[in-house]
């Protein structure tokens, strides 16, 4: 199935089940902005459970946070977000379609690396088990000749970007001969600087003094209670600071359903470093939120590193975790070496001392920090595309199942009784209420035990527990497993300590 045939799939079936609506369908929805429902708020807040153990609780030396979203409008102007946080525009003039210049070019290079790897593919195949793909990357012309296209393309954009050079980007989109991905067309307009913040407006008066913006990222809430959370718990560096929380974006292209919103959660931690650490606290970082996501199951192969070409304007090194998303690699989480840019910045906008006097080398100064930053909503569609499984079973008939890690699935058990009489519905209620204040469950008593085991694997309820006439007899139950759908009998008593032990948290 082609991937763009996945990805509606993937959509159609949130919205069929429970997890994900477009927001204000009612009023033909709001472009960008997306509602949670009665399963997507589950697993929202089971990713967010997860992240929040595995900073928080995991580490003694992070703490957690929750600043307001509206900050004073001058923190937007000391973090360089008003003169810096912006993208690069360009509109097709034939289609009206807007892009980010900078994203037109980097699907130009992916164009190109495909074509390296189909070569590699075809030499890999070729030559079998004695293939030295490091060799042929470096003498093979066309390879090579790609991998120079490469290296000049990233350069002229990067320099540009850096120089804001907007007349250089457009010469580039016209020298690469980038037409546009809907219409073909490459009648182009002049590229121009958007900033993404929303600005909104602070009492009734109207004036630019009462303008506040949305914040676009939850870490300066971080940097400005630095001082507050580090002396108030005696914090000692290194220490971390960890967030969740919405930010908002006036995202220039916004139609890849969850990928980019409006209106997103980030999951954010600060680690405040000894300036001279930062770059070993940084890989010890991307090694620990690379683990993060591979103890959820996923295979590794969906994972990879990617380097920033060009560096956001408060960072001196960056890293994105990528996910393979139905429409390709993309980025799910970054890890950022920020310096002493922000804190640095409010120090000198404010006039107040941000000072860590650190003892063990007796001297004072302005921390360093290490940012991991990921978007929750991100995560939550990664899950959904790795989970997202279409089967044919014995006997012709089909299922789809969502194949969520148990930890993290909506629901854990469904509680159902075989039919809707004899004493059934009141001993499975037993259960449930057995059950119930540990773990979300479900209970169900509408329709065939077929149809309800079906709708149970299209939300990834990891188990089905059945009360039978046996039950009734001998205090037995049935549980099926949703991926094997093998079911056993097992004693009442047993149930809670066999889900326990499936849904516990892998570290
Ligand atoms: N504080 C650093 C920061 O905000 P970022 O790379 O701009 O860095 C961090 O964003 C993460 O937030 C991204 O890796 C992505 O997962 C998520 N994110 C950013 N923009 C988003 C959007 N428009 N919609 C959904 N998630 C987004």
């Amino acid at each position: 199935m082609a991937n763009e045939d996945i990805f509606k799939k993937i959509i159609a079936h949130a919205k069929e089940y429970g997890f994900v609506f477009q927001s204000s369908e009612l009023f033909d929805g709001l472009a960008a902005v997306y509602d949670y429902g009665q399963y997507g708020v589950e697993l929202k807040k089971n990713i967010m459970d997860y992240w929040w153990k595995s900073m928080v609780q995991y580490h003694e030396n992070i703490v957690g946070l929750d600043a307001a979203i509206f900050m004073h409008p001058n923190v937007w102007k000391s973090s360089g977000h008003v003169d810096a946080f912006n993208d690069p525009l360009i509109d097709n003039k034939d289609s009206k379609k807007r892009y980010r210049a900078d994203e037109l070019i980097e699907d130009h290079i992916e164009k190109i690396q495909n074509k390296i790897q189909k070569e590699v593919n075809k030499a890999r195949k070729k030559f079998g088990e004695d293939f030295d793909e490091a060799k042929f990357r470096g003498t093979q012309p066309r390879v090579i000749k790609y991998t120079e296209q490469i290296v000049d393309i990233k350069k002229r954009m990067v320099d540009a970007l850096e120089k804001e050079d907007l007349k250089a980007l457009k010469q580039l989109i016209e020298d690469l001969e980038i037409s546009d991905p809907v219409s073909g067309s490459k009648n182009w307009t002049d590229v121009r600087q958007f900033n993404l913040m929303f600005a909104t407006q602070m009492g009734t008066t109207g004036e630019e003094t009462g303008k506040l913006y949305l914040r676009p990222e939850t870490a300066q809430g971080i940097f400005v209670n630095y001082l507050n959370v580090q002396k108030t718990g005696r914090m000692k560096i290194p220490f971390g600071i960890a967030q969740i929380g919405k930010a908002f974006r006036n995202e220039i292209v916004a139609r890849q359903f969850i990928f980019r919103m409006r209106e997103f959660e980030q999951m954010e931690m600060q680690f405040f470093v000894r300036p001279g650490t930062e770059k070993e606290w940084f890989e010890y970082w991307k090694e620990q939120r690379m683990q993060w996501h591979l103890n959820m199951g996923i295979a590794g192969e969906n994972y990879r590193f990617h380097e920033h070409d060009k560096l956001a304007h408060y960072a001196n090194a960056a890293f994105d975790i990528e996910f393979e998303f139905p429409m390709g690699f993309k980025e799910l989480e970054g890890i950022h070496s920020r310096t002493d840019y922000d804190l640095s910045a409010h120090q000198k906008f404010t006039g107040k001392k941000i000072q860590y006097y650190d003892n063990e080398v007796n001297t004072g100064y302005v921390p360093y920090v290490v940012e991991t930053s990921i978007g929750l909503d991100r995560t939550f569609l990664a899950l959904l595309t790795a989970a997202y499984q279409e089967e044919k079973l014995e006997g012709g008939s089909e299922r789809v199942m969502m194949k969520i890690p148990p930890f993290l699935a909506p629901v854990k058990a469904a509680i159902l009784p075989l039919v809707k009489k004899d004493g059934l519905p009141e001993k499975a209620r037993e259960i449930m209420d057995s059950l119930k204040y540990d773990y979300m469950c479900f209970y169900e008593e509408k329709d065939t035990i077929g149809k309800r085991y079906r709708r149970m694997d299209a939300i990834g309820t990891p188990y089905c527990i059945t009360v039978d006439h046996q039950t009734l007899e001998d205090n037995t139950v049935t549980i099926r497993e949703r991926d094997s759908m093998q079911q056993d009998r097992i004693p009442i008593e047993k149930i809670a300590g066999i889900i326990a032990e499936r849904i516990r948290v892998k570290r």
